[in-house]
């Protein structure tokens, strides 16, 4: 099957500086660490990949289609994206993870089962969404992604604002959905990218200055 990502020549510009200049990067299938210090890019790539960012120079690719030429809806409900900083819908837990099937004219399929995914208890399906802690707000944010059945997930430092408890079973739950889906992690925690990625790319100064396997990519890095 064909990538799910190349990006060539690509330039992003902000107030007359680079933030983004990327030669050539194709992405394979798996689990995907971006990794970097802060500053580096990495969010500024997802965006790039969910066409959020259109380039002032270059060309991005989902499965050999220009995102350019792609419907941009179209695009984000097969490319999930889970933010950085968590933004909840009004009202409930479940109505913020039915609206993504409901734009789609479809109901959630067991949103229970979607929210054991992301460790959270079935009770808060009914809670307000935006009185939950940013911990919740960011596992919910997630479960609303899963609940798109998306064919790439891309995710912006979901476990941010976990404590480690919480870390490790997202951690988890991104291997256990990588087998299936395409998970693109953006992550400045390098234990993270070894214990969850199956390739991985190290950002600096808006560049790709390596990648590989997690292994390799990381060894001899030491921002954090
Ligand atoms: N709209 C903007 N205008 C000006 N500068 C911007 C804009 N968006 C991003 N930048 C700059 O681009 C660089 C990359 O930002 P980005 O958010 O991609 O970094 P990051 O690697 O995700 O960092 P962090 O780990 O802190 O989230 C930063 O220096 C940031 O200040
Ligand atoms: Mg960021």
């Amino acid at each position: 099957m064909a990538s799910p990502f190349r990006v060539e020549g690509v330039r992003v510009e902000r107030e007359g500086r680079a933030i983004l200049d990327v030669d050539s990067l194709t992405l394979p299938e798996g689990v995907v660490a971006i990794i970097g210090p802060s500053g580096a890019g990495k969010s500024t790539m997802l965006r790039l990949l969910n066409r959020l960012i259109v380039p002032e120079k270059g060309r991005v690719f989902y499965r050999d289609e220009d995102l350019s030429q792609m419907d941009p809806r179209d695009l984000r409900r097969r490319v999930g994206m889970v933010f950085q900083v968590p933004i909840m819908f009004e009202g409930t837990v479940l109505d913020n993870i039915s609206y993504g099937p409901r734009l789609a004219g479809v109901n959630v399929d067991d949103p229970e089962g979607i929210l054991r995914l992301v460790s959270l208890p079935e009770d808060h399906l009914g809670r307000d969404a935006s009185k939950l802690s940013v911990g919740e707000q960011q596992r919910v944010a997630i479960a609303r992604a899963l609940a798109n059945s998306p064919e790439v997930l891309l995710m912006d430092e979901p476990t941010s604002a976990l404590d480690p408890g919480s870390t490790r079973r997202v951690e988890q739950m991104i291997k256990k959905i990588g087998k299936r889906v395409t998970v693109i992690l953006v992550s400045h925690d390098l234990k993270q990218a070894e214990e969850v990625a199956t390739h991985c790319v190290v950002m600096e100064c808006g560049l790709v200055t390596r990648q590989g396997s997690a292994e390799e990519a990381v060894k001899g890095l030491s921002w954090t």
